[in-house]
């Protein structure tokens, strides 16, 4: 099984972007601790940062498109989350479970991050539970993955 993990806008500079919001772990730590997981979830996993929606788009899109395929997506879609179309079309037409996942409680801060575009074409969404929600959103998506039904 293999996991494609898609980081939004900004997400390149954690570690020192608004550490009280966002925490003082880089992307590069997230994503070793990532890994680490799932190894022992014994799946594999592919990364992805962008700041720019038009790849994100094309890297979703890759995830069926090219080899090797993904089974599933984890995705923080940063600020896209709160205005993107696209990332969320793309998400339906790939048609691969993917799993919201955000650093901080959107809900809870200002009112413009109150909407996700994405969150009803994901199968689940962590979100206020930092670094940490990563490593929830990957074990989540797999469990999702292997339930009843499954097709991996
Ligand atoms: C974020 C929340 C978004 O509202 C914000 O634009 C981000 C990060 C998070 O992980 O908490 O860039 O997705």
């Amino acid at each position: 099984m293999r996991i494609l993990v898609i980081h939004g806008p900004n997400l390149n500079l954690l570690g020192r972007r608004e550490p009280a919001i966002y925490g003082y772990d880089t992307l590069a730590d997230i994503e070793v601790r990532l890994r680490a997981r799932a190894g022992e979830l014994a799946v594999d996993l592919d990364t992805f940062q962008s700041n720019h929606e038009g790849a994100i788009v094309d890297r979703i899109q890759a995830a069926v498109l090219a080899e090797p395929h993904a089974d599933g997506l984890v995705i923080n879609p940063a600020a896209y989350t709160h205005t993107s179309v696209a990332i969320r079309d793309a998400i339906a037409a790939v048609a691969l479970p993917a799993w919201e996942v955000h650093l901080s409680d959107p809900a809870t801060r200002e009112g413009f991050r109150r909407v996700s575009y994405v969150r009803d074409v994901c199968v689940g969404h962590t979100a206020g539970r930092g670094a940490d929600g990563y490593l929830e959103a990957l074990a989540g998506l797999v469990e999702h993955l292997r339930g009843p039904g499954a097709r991996t």
